[in-house]
């Protein structure tokens, strides 16, 4: 049976989106770096075994990677999502783990990297907004994508509003991510996501579709 672990560090709704989408899934364990993350909470609540590795009591990254890697290899996981995990992994990491470690990030990868995102779309005066779930390199923020959700900024958005929306379409998106990955329908080769019979939606713009 498959096995799945996601990586929190504060509120955790992407996790529950993937945690609702019913994959499945025998075991879901959830770690988070932070013990104050409200998702550790939420995550007991839809049954997943939660772990806390507090990256404060270790010295250095290389030492908490390495204690986290050795977590995440007993729950032997066919993938690893970083939902709002908000730690740089180290190098020797994302090798470990090169092709079975996703993420989602607010904005339209490779635009708008790092922290701020939708301040910065709106101090840039985009046009365009959204999100993506891509694969995880040792470049921040960057590497193989596999879905984004475009949305349209809007006159009036303020930071909180354009975040709002661009949550809602993490929330569908990084299920479908983890749901092809799961099915067995992505195909990886170099920086290029090929993903099997994606179809097409309708309600806004997704690429690759989404199921109607
Ligand atoms: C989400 O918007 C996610 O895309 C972002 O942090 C937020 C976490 O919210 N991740 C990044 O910026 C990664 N670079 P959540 O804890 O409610 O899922």
């Amino acid at each position: 049976m498959k096995s799945l672990v996601i990586l929190i560090s504060g509120r955790g709704s992407n996790m529950q989106a993937l945690l609702e989408a019913g994959f499945p899934i025998e075991h879901i364990t959830v770690i988070s770096n932070n013990p104050g993350a409200t998702g550790l909470e939420i995550a007991q609540q839809y049954g997943a075994k939660t772990i806390v590795l507090d990256h404060r009591l270790y010295p250095d990254r290389q030492t908490f990677d390495k204690a986290l890697a050795e977590r995440i290899d007993t729950c032997q996981p066919k993938l690893i999502a970083l939902a709002g995990f908000m730690r740089i992994l180290s190098d020797s990491f994302v090798q470990r783990y090169q092709g079975r470690l996703m993420n989602i990030h607010p904005s339209l990868l490779p635009a708008f990297p790092g922290l701020g995102t939708h301040a910065r779309v709106l101090q840039e005066g985009v046009k365009i907004h959204g999100c993506t779930a891509h694969f995880v390199t040792s470049q921040l923020d960057h590497g193989p994508i596999v879905i984004q959700a475009a949305i349209p900024v809007l006159p009036n958005d303020t930071e909180s509003t354009l975040a709002a929306r661009v949550l809602q379409h993490e929330h569908r998106i990084y299920p479908q991510a983890v749901q092809w990955f799961m099915d067995d329908r992505i195909r990886l080769s170099n920086n290029y996501v090929e993903v099997l019979d994606a179809r097409v939606d309708e309600i806004a713009l997704y690429s690759p579709g989404l199921p109607e």
